[in-house]
């Protein structure tokens, strides 16, 4: 088969490394890529907000499946488009997509479908925000209805940020997105990324990984893309509990109301002191959280992919992880998630794929024409390692990261599974049972 896979991240250099290791794939390219992707498969230089290009792209190309990445495609209902045209591709639908680019949309699903979320209020006004704002004690969530490249959540610990903040909202801080605005109940507890493959029908589990979404050590600073993620966390056992309470019911729900989700369903979970509860979907992989998962799966992707996307999951062989602990640390730019500089030459990525048990995936980088590798993006390289123990592999990460890249442009977070090593600690490092209690 030819694949066009879309975007342009680490989550798709782990694609694009998994669906290579395929049988079934004889060529792939990646539109538009990256300097890493760029060394195992084609590149094709489009604009993946075009459906339209993507479209003359895969008829002129006779590609044979379609796998988008990124969100931004598949609310632009780039699936429907290329379905409409009889080529096979994996995503859900623009109206299933919803469940990532309209938050209202996803909180009164879960209300009509009792799926365990935190209390909320839609607001399309200001003055019925702001009225709500002085009758309820705070924190505040605030959270845009639209796409915000996960820069749409505010957490607001009094009344007078809180209306700040919403007279932002609706004067456009994150334009269309913003002009309606969901305020949440404040929900405590770990947090947890939990990914499942739909076809439409069937759901299947593809597991958990925890990422670390603030910028800096301790869990401060801004929101970002996420800065480093590990899978499996040590004593986490709740997978099947999240698939029929949270998963299931989703994808039933989907199919009664006419909008099936074909594709990955990315759940952000807070497991709180009542069970886990949905803080939010997205309708693919997590980036970085797929990079991990990517390394841990031990079956064909494209064949699960291709299954997902005829209705057939449910006659699909079952999916296969190896028994390892992969984790996976984040290099982004100075000033990332604001302004970055670019350009800046990178080295030392040859050597450090040699370590056993560590693979680079790349994200913000190009191979410039004078063969130099270079930084062109906020989030810049993933090192990902693979160990028995997370431990090891955290070891082998920073090891890698710390002795072999030279980059003088970027940072890195030095607590990437801070949790789970401290509930180790606390725990003593055998006893499994009360690392359960933790998380
Ligand atoms: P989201 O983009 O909806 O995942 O939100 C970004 C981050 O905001 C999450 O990873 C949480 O850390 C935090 N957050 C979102 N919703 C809530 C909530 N209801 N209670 C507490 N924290 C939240
Ligand atoms: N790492 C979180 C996300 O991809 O949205």
């Amino acid at each position: 088969m030819k694949i066009l896979l879309i975007g342009s991240g680490g989550r798709e250099h782990a694609l694009a490394w998994k669906l290579q290791q395929s049988p079934l794939c004889e060529q792939l390219i990646c539109a538009p890529g990256n300097g890493g992707i760029g060394e195992i498969a084609d590149l094709a230089d489009i604009d993946i907000t075009d459906n339209q290009a993507i479209i003359d792209f895969a008829k002129s190309e006779a590609i044979d499946f379609v796998v988008i990445g990124p969100e931004i495609p598949l609310a632009n209902g780039i699936i429907d488009a290329l379905s409409a045209l009889g080529i096979a591709c994996f995503g859900p639908t623009m109206d299933a997509a919803m469940l990532e680019s309209s938050k209202a949309f996803t909180k009164d699903f879960c209300t009509r479908h009792d799926i365990p979320t935190a209390g909320y209020d839609v607001f399309t006004n200001i003055g019925d925000a702001q009225k709500y704002i002085q009758e309820t004690p705070p924190p505040y969530v605030i959270k845009a209805d639209g796409l915000a490249a996960g820069k749409g959540v505010v957490i607001a610990q009094d009344k007078e940020s809180a209306a700040q903040e919403l007279e932002e909202f609706f004067s456009g801080k994150f334009g269309d997105a913003g002009t309606c605005v969901v305020i949440e109940e404040f929900l405590t507890g770990p947090e947890i990324s939990f990914f499942a493959v739909a076809d439409g029908k069937t759901a299947l589990a593809l597991g958990h990984a925890q990422d670390h979404k603030r910028a800096f050590d301790g869990d401060t600073g801004p929101n970002t893309g996420g800065m480093g993620a590990y899978s499996p966390v040590p004593g986490f056992d709740q997978d099947s509990m999240i698939m029929e309470q949270i998963i299931k019911p989703t994808v039933r729900g989907m199919a009664q109301e006419g909008a099936p989700f074909s594709g990955i369903l990315f759940a952000g979970l807070m497991m709180t002191e009542t069970g886990p509860k949905l803080i939010e979907y997205n309708v693919r992989f997590g980036d970085p959280e797929c990079q991990v998962l990517m390394q841990r799966l031990d079956c064909d992707l494209l064949q699960l992919m291709v299954d997902a996307c005829h209705g057939r999951l449910a006659q699909s062989p079952p999916i296969v992880w190896n028994d390892i602990c992969v984790v996976n640390i984040v290099l982004a730019a100075n000033g990332y998630p604001g302004a970055y500089e670019k350009g800046g030459e990178i080295k030392g990525v040859e050597t450090a794929n040699l370590r056993e048990g560590v693979q680079v995936f790349h994200a913000g980088t190009q191979r410039s024409d004078d063969g130099k590798l270079r930084a062109i993006g906020g989030r810049v390289l993933n090192i990902t390692a693979r160990g028995k123990t997370l431990e090891q592999a955290l070891n082998k990460a920073y090891s890698a990261l710390v002795d072999d890249i030279n980059w003088s442009g970027g940072f890195y977070r030095r607590d990437i599974a801070h949790l789970a090593m401290n509930n180790k600690k606390n725990n003593g490092d055998d006893n499994n049972e009360k690392d359960n209690e933790n998380i």
